[in-house]
């Protein structure tokens, strides 16, 4: 079969299309005829070798995709099944080999270009802001970094839950865009004073969920904006620096700081996952969300120029890669 295949960490000219031997799918397992990967800042990341966990090499990147099952050895999935799984490395390939309890059945509604781009965005979101954050409805949640792929997931899940949603956001052609996910309020963080607003929005209580996808001084003006009981949610550092706190930053505001590594969910604790998406696809089919198609929809044989335009920060919104 057809497989993307990091031969040498951090060297992309090494990143390279090959045939692979396939493996005789093994007891409990499901094999999955690739249609679609989701693509990730976090595949680069694994190619380069600054992933925190670096799979041995050589190996195939990225975490998510969608398919058709082809064989299975499971007693849930049958072969012809549309399905969407997670994965902690391994997906740019044409076949893939999982655990039936890392795979969901997809929405007839739903496309595989879509699902493909559901489990790492919509994941993440979701355990970081219901499962560990416990948001609830009513509560107000400011989200920095609301218009990336992952901080989009969140305005969307956000409101779906029924929380007033603040976005920070820069530019002002994105007010729509955060407006059609269901955001209330908007800060822009360019030009506007982010912890006077956020006291303003929230009758000077404070935001009560903070989801943090940038980092850097950012984290500085969530840490100032929390809420008496809140809970800031570190996800990400888009910004690329990782912000820097003690213990009493939390212990003077009464504050909890809530962490999400959704990658460490897929591998440890795939029921919670599932049971992630079922609830997604159950909002979904409600019309509480939808699942946008990605912008950029490529061929697989694309994948290196891909990884090229991510390592310049030139790709923009959600890719896929379609075979
Ligand atoms: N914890 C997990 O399990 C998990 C899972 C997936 C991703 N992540 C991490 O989450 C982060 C976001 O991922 P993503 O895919 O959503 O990235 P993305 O699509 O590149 O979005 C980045 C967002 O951050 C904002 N941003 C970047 N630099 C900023 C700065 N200096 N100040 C203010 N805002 C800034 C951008 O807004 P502008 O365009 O206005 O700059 C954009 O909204 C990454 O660090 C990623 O590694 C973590």
């Amino acid at each position: 079969m057809k497989s993307w295949q990091i031969l040498e960490s951090g060297n992309l000219e090494q990143f390279k299309l090959q045939d692979i031997q396939q493996d005789k799918l093994s007891k409990g397992k499901v094999r999955v005829r690739v249609r679609a990967i989701g693509v990730n800042p976090a595949d680069l990341m694994q190619a380069m070798g600054t992933h925190q966990n670096p799979p041995p090499i050589p190996f195939s990147p990225g975490f998510e995709i969608s398919g058709e099952v082809s064989e299975s050895h499971s007693e849930i999935y049958k072969e012809g099944d549309r399905v969407m799984a997670s994965m902690d490395f391994g997906a740019y390939q044409e076949y893939v080999d999982v655990s039936e309890n890392l795979l969901e059945i997809i929405p007839e509604t739903v496309s595989f270009t879509q699902a493909s781009a559901i489990p790492i965005a919509y994941g993440t979101a979701y355990i970081s802001m219901l499962h560990r954050g416990n948001l609830k409805s009513g509560e107000s949640l400011m989200i920095f970094g609301a218009t990336g792929g992952v901080g989009s997931r969140t305005v969307e899940i956000g409101a779906a839950k029924g929380a007033h949603v603040i976005a920070i956001y820069s530019k002002a052609e994105e007010m729509d865009y955060l407006k059609s996910l269901g955001a209330d309020e908007y800060i822009n963080y360019k030009t506007e004073e982010i912890i006077a607003r956020a006291k303003e929005i929230t009758a000077g209580k404070g935001v009560d969920v903070i989801a943090d996808l940038v980092g850097g001084d950012m984290f500085q003006k969530a840490l100032e904006s929390v809420a008496w009981e809140g809970r800031i949610l570190p996800i990400g550092a888009a910004s690329g620096e990782i912000p820097q706190l003690t213990s009493l930053d939390m212990l003077v505001r009464n504050a909890s700081l809530v962490g999400t590594d959704f990658a460490a969910y897929i591998v440890n604790k795939p029921k919670i996952v599932r049971k992630a998406f079922q609830k997604l696809f159950k909002w979904h089919a409600k019309g509480r969300l939808n699942f946008p198609e990605p912008n950029n929809i490529l061929p697989f044989e694309d994948a290196r120029s891909v990884f090229q335009k991510m390592s310049e920060r030139s790709l923009k919104g959600k890719t896929v890669l379609t075979l």
